[in-house]
């Protein structure tokens, strides 16, 4: 496939006010990007005060309202758009069940999701943990990832979308430790991938503590170089040309980060 323009979107959402995050979360993605990666929760804002509150404000993917306004402008911008949100969901008991997940959405109208494996902090009140592993799929001409913010911290993520074929991280995020964007260039420098982490901006205090998002959205090389990057407090893109072609896995002419690895070896 040919280079590609990615972009992640840097918002401060408003919690609760769904259709005015969606249309402004979507008013900054870039005419010409073929690849939009939008925060993690980016519809709703972060911090629910009580599951009840999670399960009013989520939406079942891809019937609900926010998810139709991500597959038209998928569809009408010729553009893969990978969005955070509140997935509502049935368990085989008919139970509700909330999920943190990041949805694709492609411009032919077709859809994937991932729910959120690694919760953090208070999340382990509201959302279910993830429950379909971290499946790759093919969109914009590759193989992409999808992980959401804290999946970060557990090198496994990063590793296991690599070894399954992903050349490209999508990483919608709601960071509020420091650590996340170097550690993104240590994860697309072990595996050889790029990564799209879009982050938040803001403070919500609707909970029990106050919680500061950092910004710093960014785009990283296989190589660890940070091609594009927003500040800590302004919401913006980060906007670069990438080649997910450009992922061989050969980090001197004798190592290759994945063919060297030595399974035996780790007790996992
Ligand atoms: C986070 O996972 N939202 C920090």
């Amino acid at each position: 496939m040919s280079a590609l323009t990615a972009a992640a979107i840097q918002t401060a959402p408003i919690f609760g006010d769904v259709s005015g995050n969606v249309a402004r979360a979507l008013a900054r993605v870039p005419a010409d990007c073929r690849l939009a990666v939008l925060p993690e929760l980016c519809t709703t804002g972060y911090q629910f005060a009580s599951r009840d509150e999670a399960i009013a404000l989520a939406e079942p993917v891809p019937a609900g309202p926010a998810c139709q306004a991500f597959r038209d402008f998928a569809a009408r911008r010729d553009t893969t758009l990978v969005a955070g949100l509140a997935e509502l969901a049935r368990d085989a008991d008919g139970r509700e069940r909330v999920f943190n997940s990041a949805a694709l959405f492609r411009p032919d109208g077709t859809w994937a999701v991932y729910r959120k494996v690694h919760l953090f902090l208070d999340e382990k009140d509201l959302f279910a943990p993830g429950d379909r592993g971290f499946p790759v799929f093919p969109a914009c001409g590759t193989t992409v990832g999808l992980m959401i913010c804290f999946d970060w911290l557990f090198p496994e993520a990063a590793r296991t979308l690599a070894l399954a074929g992903a050349t490209l991280l999508c990483h919608p995020a709601n960071l509020v430790l420091p650590h996340c964007p170097e550690a993104m260039i240590t994860r697309c420098l072990e595996n050889r991938v790029f990564a799209v982490t879009a982050n938040r901006v803001g403070v919500e205090h609707r909970a029990r503590e106050e919680l500061r998002f950092i910004g710093l959205s960014q785009i990283v090389s296989p190589r660890g170089e940070r091609l594009a990057c927003c500040d800590g407090v302004a919401e913006g893109a980060a906007v670069a040309l990438i080649d997910p072609d450009a992922t061989d896995k050969q980090i001197t002419p004798r190592n290759d980060v994945l063919a060297d690895r030595r399974p035996q070896a780790y007790r996992l």
